[in-house]
């Protein structure tokens, strides 16, 4: 069997996560992995950030926008599209969806409603996860681009763990506002439906569309169709990314409980920035060296049951296409760490 079989990347994969503490290396191996799969396996790919400090960008040494950018520089058939999701943008754009939910098109009930709505808004702006859940939004968006056959495979570059796993909790807390919007939305209606039939000069049209209600119905089914995809270890797979060091193990064992709570595939570990052989010449790094031996084996301990990939630390930053190819091969091809 050989490496790619056993990483999974031929067993098609439509979106793949990599979360990790702070500094580790999640950019770097999500931008590897992106143009692994464009030029290695032909794929069309998006690799998408969700951090709010985006590094995307450093990584590919470009300007990325909150649109799909094309990275210059990848070889072969597939592409690498990259963007950088701007969640303060896309706050706006769920709230404004939101306070659609309590507009009626015409006719009132609003003004028994906006004490309401104005409470919700406040909450949600202030509440924790509302960036998360404004680029979950976004990212339900991205997702039917994999369904819509634009892409073969979404890589994401998300934001230190924390943030991450509330990330991945949206489903559970969207799925539990939209249900919550559409109960709002029906009473609405019906108190507008009441207004209409005691007041004789408007007009009662019981058989309108409502599409906020629609569109509400169309999310809530999506949500749970999300829910299956990242629970489906066919499609979604999940790749922690740590350095040989005690916190960043201690971090990604706690995300691997989380994920095992929302059912999310881990299937891959990576372990970046490790001494090279070479360095063995000098006492620091030997030292150093043989720290980062026991960590391994403490990785090996916890994580034993997933691939478990070691990537060299470089001289340098791993900065423009040609580094990041060289990041790919170790961690896909061939070629042998340090
Ligand atoms: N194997 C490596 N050797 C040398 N430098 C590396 C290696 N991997 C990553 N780096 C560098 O380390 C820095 C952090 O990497 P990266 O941005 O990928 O981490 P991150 O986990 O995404 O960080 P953040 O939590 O800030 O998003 C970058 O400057 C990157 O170039
Ligand atoms: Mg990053
Ligand atoms: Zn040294």
């Amino acid at each position: 069997m050989g490496i790619k079989e056993r990483l999974g990347i031929a067993k098609g994969h439509q979106y793949l996560f990599f979360g990790g503490k702070g500094g580790v290396g999640k950019t770097t191996c999500a931008a590897a992995t992106a143009l692994w799969l464009a030029e290695e396996e032909g794929k069309n790919v998006l690799v998408v950030s969700t951090d709010p400090a985006h590094s995307l960008s450093d990584s590919f040494d470009q300007d990325i926008g909150p649109e799909p950018t094309p990275i210059e520089g990848i070889k072969g058939e597939g592409k690498v599209d990259a963007v950088e999701i701007d969640p303060e943008k896309e706050t706006e754009k769920y709230l404004e969806m939101i306070k659609d939910v309590y507009e009626m098109q015409e006719g009132g009930g609003e003004d028994l409603l906006l004490g309401e709505l104005e409470e919700q808004k406040e909450l949600l702006k202030s509440s924790p996860g509302i960036d998360e859940v404004a680029a979950f939004h976004k990212f339900m968006e991205f997702m039917e681009l994999t369904e819509s056959g634009e892409y073969d495979v979404i890589v994401f570059d998300t934001a230190p763990t924390g943030h991450t796993l509330r990330f991945l909790s949206m489903p559970e807390v969207i799925d539990k506002q939209v249900k919550h919007m559409i109960k709002l939305r029906k009473t609405l209606r019906q108190v507008q439906k009441f207004l209409r039939s005691i007041v004789p000069f408007m007009s009662s049209d019981d058989t309108e569309e409502d599409e906020v209600l629609e569109r509400l119905e169309m999310m809530k089914k999506q949500i749970e169709e999300i829910r299956e995809i990242l629970s489906d270890a066919s499609k979604t797979a999940f790749r922690l990314v740590m350095t040989p060091e005690e916190m960043a193990i201690y971090e990604a064992r706690r995300a691997l409980k989380t994920l095992n709570h929302y059912e999310i595939p881990v299937d891959m570990i990576v372990v970046n920035k490790i001494m090279p052989k070479m360095a063995d010449a000098c006492d620091f790094c030997r030292a150093r060296r043989e720290m980062e031996e026991k960590r391994l084996e403490l990785i090996e301990k916890y994580f034993g049951d997933k691939e478990i990939i070691q990537v060299p630390m470089f001289p340098e930053e791993v900065r423009g296409v040609d580094k990041v190819r060289k990041v790919a091969e170790i961690m896909y091809g061939e070629a042998s760490p340090a």
